[in-house]
């Protein structure tokens, strides 16, 4: 097989880029481990940035977003007995949009489908060669056990935190940063209407809360847990009455109505940035090449973002035989990659407790400021709504 562009990953970057390239007339093949259906239910983010939306308007795909997600002009921020409203519109000019990943990779995989874009789901044993030649490949095993072999001119890995391509750029060639959070964070889905309009983040002293949704019948809230929590310690009254304390029911006449829970797991909290984003004929994009903690909401973004910069590279180095866009890529994308991993590691660190009485005193000092000082909401709220793409 041969093709232009071979992605890795039918994740939100993989499919975009597909989405993307083609608008450009440029040719690719998508390669995925897991089925169609098991990337499409999988539960992870649930907030666009302003500039997330634009670009999906721009390239066609915003069309039941539209009709279905809920423009947020903002978020609450709380802590015991105090709850401010943070209007991201007013502070910074820019709104975010709660539409989940599951909705954006339906709409990519229905739009791809229909464009009659070359998938191979189920795949297995995928191998990426001869990256530093001008004649880089794949070769894996399709959903049937045969053995492929797929000639490209550029590989993009859009294989998220566990995928092969992250690993295939060598060692001597990169330079990788890490930490690795004291705390997990339960995730819950309820088949209940949110008990907010807005999203609210809680800092209290059991830990952090978050409580935020689907649609108005589907909420999703998270408490901060013990890293390694077995999840049958965690059965649901004890979720319910622990998000009750922590977001503050009864509190100013606010309740939190609880319901059935639809899907509970626990998720690690981790920060990671590999440089550069550019070994050779590979490409990396989205969690291939950075993991942010959820705590900013901008993994789903940062993807998007990623390939709103490498899809008009690989169309110019393609059709151009321009790689100018294509040799800055790194650099550029790592400029927002570094932005977002310093927002989403403050926003963690700001609100989950640690069990230090000096450090929950600086927490609620700067809770206190940033909902409080103009200066301050407003570098919270350009972050959390995004910088344009390209700053
Ligand atoms: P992914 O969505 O991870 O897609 C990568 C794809 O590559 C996957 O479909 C995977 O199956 C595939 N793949 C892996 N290995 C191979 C291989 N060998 N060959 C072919 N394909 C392969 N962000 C938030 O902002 N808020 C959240 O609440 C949130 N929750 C999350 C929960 C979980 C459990 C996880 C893992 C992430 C969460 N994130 C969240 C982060 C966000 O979902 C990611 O940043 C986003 O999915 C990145 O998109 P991506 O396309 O780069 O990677
Ligand atoms: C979510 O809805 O899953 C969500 C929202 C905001 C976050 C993290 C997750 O910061």
């Amino acid at each position: 097989m041969r093709t232009e562009v071979a992605i890795i990953g039918a994740g939100p970057a993989g499919l975009l880029l597909s989405h993307l390239l083609a608008q450009d007339g440029i040719e690719s093949v998508v390669l995925e481990t897991r089925s169609r259906e098991y990337v499409e239910a999988r539960t992870r983010a649930g907030i666009l940035e302003t500039s997330t939306v634009e670009l999906l308007d721009a390239v066609g795909l915003g069309e039941r977003l539209h009709r279905e997600a809920a423009e947020h002009r903002g978020i609450y921020l709380q802590w015991p007995q105090e709850r401010h409203h943070l209007d991201f519109v007013d502070l910074a000019g820019r709104s975010v949009w709660v539409y989940g990943q599951t909705e954006v990779t339906k709409d990519l995989g229905r739009a791809r489908e229909a464009a009659g874009q070359a998938f191979s789901y189920e795949i297995s044993d995928i191998a990426l060669h001869d990256l530093t030649t001008e004649h880089p490949f794949v070769t894996f095993r399709d959903a049937d056990e045969r053995e492929v072999r797929l000639d490209a001119e550029v590989i993009v890995g859009c294989d998220g935190s566990f995928g092969p391509s992250r690993a295939a750029v060598p060692d001597a060639e990169k330079s990788t940063w890490e930490r690795t959070y004291p705390y997990s964070w339960l995730g819950i889905l309820a088949d209940v209407a949110p008990s907010t309009d807005e999203l609210i983040y809680a800092w209290h002293p059991d830990g952090f809360a978050l409580h935020s949704m689907r649609s108005p019948t589907i909420s999703r809230l998270y408490l901060q847990v013990e890293p390694g929590t077995d999840i049958a310690q965690w059965p649901d009254d004890r979720i319910w009455e622990a998000l009750a304390a922590r977001l503050g029911h009864g509190q100013h006449g606010w309740q939190l109505t609880p319901g059935p829970i639809t899907d509970k797991s626990v998720l690690p909290m981790h920060s990671f940035v590999q440089a550069p984003m550019r070994h050779g004929r590979l490409f990396l994009a989205g969690d291939a090449a950075h993991i942010v903690p959820p705590t900013g909401a901008k993994g789903l973004n940062l993807a998007v973002a990623d390939v709103a910069l490498l899809g008009p590279a690989l169309t110019a180095m393609l059709r151009s035989r321009d790689t100018r866009l294509a040799d800055a890529y790194s650099d550029t994308a790592l400029r927002r990659v570094w932005r977002c991993t310093h927002f989403s590691w403050w926003m963690t660190t700001m609100l989950h407790t640690s069990g230090d009485p000096f450090d929950a005193e600086l927490q609620l000092s700067q809770l206190r400021w940033v909902a409080n000082s103009t200066a301050g909401a407003t570098g919270l709220a350009e972050n959390y709504a995004g910088m344009p793409i390209g700053f």
